[in-house]
């Protein structure tokens, strides 16, 4: 090994430590944001490294990084919170079509390649393959462009397991002899298969289960991204591949987790296809409607009051009011706190990363596993916008599709303040029991003008 090979592998051995540290620093809300920096400043130094040493005709990676970057750059500031699974979901796409196209760019230039590149190299395009249909189908589904249900047929299964085989098969044979006659009809078929099979394993899962499906996908890019680092020989790129595949299926599991299902059910068990708006129990008797004043009298009276946020906080974009009307409680001496459910939202840390743009001091934030077993001594829980996440049916409706996934216990608090526009079902599209509950009071309207309405009420008394 040369000196310039030690200084690279030197550099590429800090990158990785940079990762690593990055991602330990996302697991809390106070660091997520600089470990978000750190991870983007390891990338850059394996970057330049990358570029100083490959001696490349630099015109070219100037041009696509110019490209790249002002498609990055204005898709980042307009894109809505609301929308940020999309984005993720194009991101994973254009990552694995990135290592397919590595894979079919290394294969077209030195088709001699031994058996072992040219097994990574089959990995790499199909992974990837899979990786970029998969994710535009999930991004279509995502922002109602395609038919967001699960779309089922008869013998799809079948399909897919003959797709699957079909493609084992080729790979077989290209790797045996990837220089041979056939070896580029066969690589080609790959990709063919790859690009189909992420189409069809994609279209059985309803829009429901979609943020799960994108963060399997971002873990099928890391893989396919590793297995691309195999075929060029680039240390960081199999690291960087296997740490967002290591990552991404342990997000995935967590989200399985906090909806109790598994990830084969989230697979293959269509869940948008069965359930539709307005199913799972209808009307369940009366419910009570509140005021701004009836509500403002209920929150000035309370010594705790827990927030719940959920997806349509982010719809409303009503974290800043939330803060104030939060700060307006404490000043009242009321302790607040927000309840933050695993699967709130649309996306993994979707609410904190809302109320961490608000400046919601991080100690006020809660964790499901730790706020259920004090919610009988809550004073007030103020669901904004939150619907599945606190259902009581999930735990005593056997027949309900979210039966058995964890909930926020808000139905056990002495009073409930719903804030939602109206009685529309949220996500899994059932109705929710919590706000037929004696205990309930349902505060109608967008959720940033029903909460301005309460600031208005609270300084009003001043
Ligand atoms: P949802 O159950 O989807 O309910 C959101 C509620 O917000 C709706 O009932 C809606 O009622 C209300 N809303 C919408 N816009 C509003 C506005 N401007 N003002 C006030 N309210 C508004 O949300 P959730 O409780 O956060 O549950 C999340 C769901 O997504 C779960 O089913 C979960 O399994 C699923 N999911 C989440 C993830 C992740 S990672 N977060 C991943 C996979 C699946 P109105 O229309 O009446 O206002």
């Amino acid at each position: 090994m040369n000196v310039s090979m030690i200084g690279i592998n030197f550099a590429y051995v800090i990158s990785a430590a940079l990762f690593i540290f990055g991602l330990k620093m996302l697991s809390s809300p106070a660091t997520a944001r600089r470990g978000n920096l750190v991870s983007a400043l390891g990338m850059l130094l394996a970057i330049v490294v990358t570029l100083l040493a490959q001696g490349l005709d630099y015109k070219w990676i100037i041009l696509g990084m110019a490209v790249g970057t002002a498609i990055g750059l204005v898709a980042a500031y307009r894109v809505e919170m609301t929308a940020m699974p999309e984005m993720v979901a194009l991101f994973n796409g254009f990552g694995g079509i990135a290592s397919l196209l590595l894979a079919w760019g290394e294969y077209h230039q030195y088709p001699q390649m031994s058996t072992f590149i040219a097994i990574v190299a089959f990995l790499s395009a199909f992974i990837g393959g899979v990786t970029f249909t998969g994710s535009m189908v999930a991004y279509g589904k995502l922002a109602g462009r395609i038919n967001t249900k699960a779309i089922l047929f008869k013998g799809q299964h079948l399909i897919n397991a003959g797709i699957l085989l079909l493609a084992i098969g080729a790979a077989v044979l290209f790797s045996m002899h990837p220089a041979s006659g056939g070896g580029y009809a066969l690589f080609l078929l790959i990709i063919v298969l790859a690009l189909s099979f992420g189409v069809t394993s994609t279209i059985p899962i309803g829009g429901a289960d979609m943020p799960v499906v994108i963060s399997l996908l971002n873990s099928y890019s890391g893989l396919a991204a590793c297995a691309a680092g195999f075929v060029i020989s680039n240390n960081i790129l199999i690291v960087a591949g296997a740490l967002v595949g290591a990552s991404g299926i342990i997000l995935t599991n967590i989200m399985c987790k906090a909806m109790n299902r598994s990830l084969a059910n989230v697979l293959f068990s269509g869940f948008g296809a069965v359930t539709q708006a307005g199913e799972g129990g209808g009307e369940q008797g009366e419910i009570r409607p509140a005021t701004a004043e009836d509500v403002y009298y209920i929150l000035e009276a309370a010594d705790s009051v827990v927030f719940v946020p959920g997806y349509g906080l982010a719809v409303a974009q009503a974290q800043h009011v939330v803060r104030e009307l939060g700060d307006l409680l404490e000043a009242n001496g009321t302790e607040v706190s927000y309840a933050i459910h695993p699967v709130a939202g649309r996306m993994p840390g979707h609410m904190n990363v809302l109320l961490a743009e608000a400046n919601v001091p991080y100690d006020q934030l809660v964790e499901m596993d730790d706020i259920n077993p004090r919610m009988d001594s809550v004073d007030v829980c103020v669901v904004i916008g939150a619907n599945d996440v606190v259902n009581p049916a999930a735990l005593e409706d056997e027949s309900s599709p979210i039966y058995g996934m964890p909930i926020i216990e808000t139905f056990r608090a002495k009073t409930v303040i719903v804030l939602k526009r109206s009685m529309n079902p949220g996500f899994a599209g059932i109705q929710n029991a919590l706000f037929f509950r004696p205990n309930t009071r349902m505060f109608f309207g967008d959720a940033k003008a029903s909460i301005q309405a309460l600031i208005a009420e609270f300084k009003g008394s001043d």
